[in-house]
């Protein structure tokens, strides 16, 4: 069976309630192909809100939650929580978490494991930076990234979206070329094969994540192992219905 199209809109800490409505009154005008899964990964705040006035063919992430159910962790939100007030799905392990927050690969395959044991879907966000990429080791990177999930995933890969995001391509206006971000996909599909099993490599959703936009999605969702986008800024403007778009 086909891997079905996913495209996620990672809002990151933007939007307000007017900006909230300007963006959800586009989506719902689109039309967005029926065939592509989308989600939108929303702040905190907003989750409950955002619930309320978006259609339910549409799914809701949260951008970020805790390892355990509830306790002293102040500021923090947990996958029930999410899961309270409707929400399906969370993005876990960005590269802003990583680097901003000092999030390092144990602990973001704890909050893997917590919020499948939960019962969210996850999205789940690896990429080297390009110190890495320059110094020739993109796929270690990825690989030991990806690695670190395995225990956290066990038997819930069909809840779990992997989504490559070059860090020197998120938000600098240079995305990959569909050959370079095709050639990682291939290869860390390849290395799941070997690492997971041949079903998961064969069925999991690799979406790519940097600078993605309406003039340059087609030509990257038309890559074979390219299984969808998770998009930053292009997800608050209205071309983010073209990016759902792009395997028309
Ligand atoms: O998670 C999406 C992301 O990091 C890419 O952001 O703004 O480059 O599309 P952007």
């Amino acid at each position: 069976m086909g891997r079905k199209f996913v495209v996620g809109g990672n809002w990151k800490m933007n939007g307000d309630k007017n900006q909230i409505n300007e963006i959800v009154n586009n989506l719902k005008k689109g039309p967005l192909d029926p065939n592509v899964e989308v989600v939108i990964g929303v702040p905190a705040i907003y989750l409950a809100y955002v619930k309320s006035i978006i259609p339910d063919t549409i799914g809701v992430a949260a951008q970020n939650c805790w390892k355990v159910a509830k306790g002293a962790f102040t500021g923090e939100i947990s996958p029930a929580m999410i899961k309270d007030v409707g929400c399906d799905w969370v993005i876990l392990g960005h590269s802003e978490r990583r680097t901003i927050f000092g999030e390092k690969d144990d602990l973001v395959a704890e909050k893997v494991a917590h919020a499948l044991e939960s019962g969210l879907k996850v999205i789940a966000c690896i990429g080297e930076t390009l110190e890495e990429r320059e110094a020739g080791k993109t796929e270690e990177v990825v690989f030991r990234q990806t690695k670190a999930l395995l225990p956290a995933i066990g038997s819930n890969w069909d809840k779990v979206v992997l989504a490559y995001e070059p860090v020197w391509a998120i938000g600098t206006g240079k995305t990959a070329s569909p050959q370079q971000a095709q050639d990682v996909h291939a290869s860390l599909r390849n290395w799941l094969s070997s690492n997971a099993s041949p079903d998961v490599a064969g069925a999991v959703r690799i979406q790519y994540g940097g600078s993605v936009t309406g003039a340059t999605a087609k030509e990257l969702a038309a890559c074979p192992d390219i299984d969808g986008f998770l998009v930053g800024g292009a997800s608050l403007k209205p071309e983010f219905v073209d990016i759902v778009n792009a395997t028309q």
